[in-house]
């Protein structure tokens, strides 16, 4: 579809292959903040609620064994910090237990499980106490932190502190999209800082427990284009948000400081020593292009389009596919000196119902981050995909279907489509390489 020169990439000695998934999308039965957004009209699409999900909750021994048949080799799974800690302080044994087997049930299979501290969802009892707007969330969420690695820190050697900080606060507390759905830009970035510094002091924590662990977060990255390809505003709207968006943590990883000065918004400045350093190696999920819109005097000032019209091919989103944004990332990734630092993509999928798109847009995303990894001297680690199950994306409610199995919602059964069978090639001849169309 978009011509290389070659057609297989073999991967990496070591490499982890495999798939990811959050708590709150495939488990079914939470009760947090989303759970709560999810009962507000007009916030999901189609008014659809997590509800059961896909039951991964009980399935999750089915699911695994989907892991193995695919020849994944690693998987990652998220915490979800309502179940465990229902109410301050208290802990249900019951969750901790089903952690347990959840983890050990992945390495009977000889897959290494990812664990994610934060995912997007939150206890209610947290974000009604101001969850990560203030200082005493992030201790709070320190102590579970804490928690989580004495529970399972026998089980599990790798740790997301946090999926996409970025994204978390401008969505919940810029665009107003998501829970607490607050709309004021200065207060998303001071989450955003919060958020990188509790990510710089939870890697401590998890260090200082086990010198012997990985630890990172997943860091979303997008390519932003100006909409308006000769408005100068959206060019220079562009380079700020690209400079906030992709670069600030890498900047802050460097450095330990964030620095974000937005003219007439804020000035806001941090410093947290403990940062510098902060991972063993990079997880980046990307899934490709926004076109942005600044018009001053328009009464929506800022406008982020993700569904351009200009497209011939796009996910069942509306999305634009755009793999050679990867190269791009890399490139980006390299200016900051990152050469040491393993690079995993802990997710990277596409909506597409009639898995007419997937093998392929697997085989460009997969082979051009492996090509850009050695052409820009990175060391590529992992490519886990987004995700293993069709389950519950968010605003979007269930029409978006991401997954390498089909899930039946009423019947909970789960098929695999042609690009389950694709991905399980990839895992037994340790390359990736052209799928056949059709
Ligand atoms: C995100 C999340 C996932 C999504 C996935 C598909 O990027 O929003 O990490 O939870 O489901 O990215 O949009």
């Amino acid at each position: 579809m978009w011509g290389m020169e070659r057609e297989s990439f073999d991967l990496p000695e070591g490499f982890w292959l495999g798939t990811s998934l959050s708590a709150h999308q495939a488990e079914g039965g939470n009760f947090n903040t989303w759970t709560r957004w999810e009962e507000l009209p007009g916030k999901i699409k189609n008014r659809d609620q997590s509800g059961d999900a896909c039951r991964h909750w009980e399935l999750f021994e089915d699911d695994f064994e989907l892991l193995r048949w695919i020849g994944a080799n690693t998987h990652r799974l998220s915490l979800e910090w309502s179940r465990l800690e229902p109410q301050p302080g208290q802990w249900s044994n019951e969750a901790i237990h089903r952690y347990r087997q959840m983890f050990e049930s992945l390495r009977a299979k000889g897959i290494r499980p990812i664990a994610c501290l934060f995912h997007f969802t939150l206890p209610i009892w947290f974000e009604d106490a101001g969850g990560f707007e203030n200082e005493k969330g992030i201790e709070e969420f320190l102590k579970f932190v804490s928690r989580c690695q004495k529970e399972f820190g026998d089980l599990v050697s790798i740790w997301l502190t946090m999926n996409e900080p970025v994204v978390y606060a401008l969505a919940a507390f810029g665009a107003g999209l998501t829970p607490p759905g607050k709309k004021d830009i200065s207060l998303a970035l001071q989450v955003v800082s919060n958020l990188f510094e509790a990510h710089g002091r939870a890697f401590a924590i998890l260090k200082n427990a086990n010198p012997s662990y990985q630890i990172s977060l997943a860091h979303h990255m997008r390519i932003l284009s100006p909409e308006r390809r000769f408005w100068p505003l959206d060019f220079l709207f562009v380079k700020k948000a690209d400079a906030i968006f992709n670069w600030s943590l890498l900047h802050f990883l460097n450095t330990g400081e964030v620095h974000f000065q937005v003219p007439g918004i804020c000035d806001l400045k941090r410093r947290v020593p403990e940062a510098v350093g902060a991972l063993d190696f990079l997880g980046i999920n990307y899934y490709g292009r926004d076109y942005l819109s600044f018009t001053p005097l328009s009464e929506e000032k800022i406008k982020l389009n993700q569904t351009p019209n200009h497209l011939d091919v796009k996910t069942d989103m509306g999305w634009e596919i755009h793999p050679q944004g990867v190269d791009k990332i890399l490139h980006g990734i390299k200016r900051y000196g990152f050469e040491k630092i393993p690079l995993v993509m802990t997710e990277n999928g596409i909506a597409d119902h009639d898995d007419d798109l997937r093998s392929q847009f697997i085989y460009e995303h997969f082979s051009n981050f492996l090509i850009g990894c050695k052409k820009y001297g990175l060391n590529a680690k992992g490519y886990l995909h987004w995700s293993l199950l069709d389950n519950f994306e968010w605003i979007d409610g269930f029409y978006p279907r991401f997954g390498l199995f089909e899930v039946d919602y009423k019947t909970q059964k789960r098929l695999p489509r042609k690009s389950a069978h694709y991905f399980r090639g990839i895992a037994e001849k340790k390359c990736v390489f052209k799928p056949i169309p059709g």
